[in-house]
């Protein structure tokens, strides 16, 4: 199964969660391709079994700027082939705890991708309930693609 596991990270939070989260994938012999969102041309991720998309949020409830662009593209893009799942670290310190999480699995809906787990918000630094749930959000996606292997 072919996964990308695309994520965005100012303080490294999300990036080290996103390092575990392909690290287990991989474990499980799936092939993952890690990149940040910055990076991940929107219109090629059909060539995926599946997607994981990682972000924080900031600005008050916001999908942070480095990650709008990819966002935007979403709108144009055709998901139907595509499972998905979404996960990110935020802070309840702010107002709208990870909200962009929620942008996020509204436009990958919209692009008619198949939600394959529910969405995983994490506050701050995960701790160990946090981990199981982002291997939990694996194994959902590593299931969706059986009929793959
Ligand atoms: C200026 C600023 C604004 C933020 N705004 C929000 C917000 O609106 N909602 C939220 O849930 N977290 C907010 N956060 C918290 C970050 O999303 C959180 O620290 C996250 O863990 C950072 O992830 P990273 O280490 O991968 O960059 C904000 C953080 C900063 C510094």
């Amino acid at each position: 199964m072919k996964i990308l596991l695309t994520y965005t990270s100012m303080t490294g939070r999300n990036e080290k969660i996103a390092k575990y989260l392909a690290d287990y994938l991989k474990e499980k012999q799936a092939e993952v391709d890690l990149k940040q969102i910055i990076e991940t041309d929107a219109f090629e991720m059909d060539q995926y079994d599946a997607i994981i998309v990682e972000t924080y949020t900031y600005h008050d409830g916001d999908v942070p700027d480095e990650a709008e662009d990819f966002y935007d593209d979403l709108k144009d893009v055709d998901l139907s082939r595509t499972k998905f799942a979404v996960l990110g670290s935020s802070s309840k310190g702010h107002i709208h705890f990870g909200r962009a999480v929620d942008y996020f699995t509204m436009a990958l809906n919209s692009a008619n991708g198949e939600q394959v787990a529910d969405s995983v918000k994490i506050d701050q630094d995960p701790d160990d309930d946090d981990f199981k749930r982002v291997r939990e959000l694996g194994d959902r996606v590593l299931k969706s693609g059986e009929k793959f292997d």
